[in-house]
């Protein structure tokens, strides 16, 4: 499996042969200049919620590669309704089996309107599991009980998580989810985009590292292998 950092919460997981955009705010974001939307090559759109920083790109992407929509019922249903896209809506709790793995939602604790404010159902974050492997793509989230679930049922091998605080999480809160989903690889998002969500990236890395756990921080572009 491979995952592209594109800044902010976006990502691109190639998997099974098939491509996967998680969230994509990427052509508003001048940090991510360098990633041509354009030129990415997209089957499936997931996306956590509907806040503006995750959903910015979703119609340039489907407009030219008719990808399928994978979100809350919500969201699925307004893009259903006002842009005639195709999606496969789901709800905390619930799996599904896709051809290039299967996606279990779980619980974020956050919110989620359209930009309009129209309503965009409950946050989610997601459990990927395939080739093998089991990732954890938390969402925008605050530290929540609810994690303690995840290692009942998956062994991660990755846990992406959300780190820059004020919206979310803050590098602290999610050294502790790391040890309530049992995960030692954890993948910060959702920082840096704006200077209120900056954070140092070495004081941040030594606290994982003081635990033995590791933080990665990608350089927006690069790809992970795991
Ligand atoms: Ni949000
Ligand atoms: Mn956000």
């Amino acid at each position: 499996m491979q995952i592209t950092y594109f800044g902010h919460s976006a990502l691109g997981i190639k998997t099974a042969g098939k491509n996967i955009i998680v969230d994509p705010f990427i052509s508003p974001n001048p940090a991510a200049a360098s990633i041509v939307v354009d030129g990415l090559a997209v089957d499936y759109v997931l996306l956590t919620h509907a806040h503006y920083d995750h959903i910015q790109d979703v119609e340039r992407i489907v407009d030219r590669t008719g990808a399928k929509l994978i979100a809350n019922h919500e969201i699925v249903t307004w893009y259903n309704t006002h842009r005639k896209y195709e999606g496969t809506a789901m709800n905390q709790g619930g799996s599904m089996i896709f051809d290039f793995g299967t996606l279990k939602a779980v619980t974020a604790v956050h919110s989620s309107s359209f930009p309009d404010g129209t309503y965009g159902g409950n946050p989610l974050g997601f459990i990927l599991r395939a080739e093998g492997k089991s990732i954890y793509i938390a969402g925008d989230t605050a530290l929540t009980m609810d994690m303690k679930i995840i290692p009942i049922f998956d062994s991660l091998d990755l846990a992406i998580m959300p780190i820059g605080s004020v919206f979310t999480m803050d590098v602290d809160e999610a050294l502790v989810a790391s040890e309530w989903v049992d995960c030692d690889k954890i993948m910060g998002v959702h920082f840096d985009t704006m200077p209120l969500i900056a954070i140092d990236h070495t004081e941040a890395q030594k606290k994982f590292s003081d635990k033995g756990k590791e933080l990665l921080l990608l350089k927006i572009g690069e790809t992970l292998e795991i």
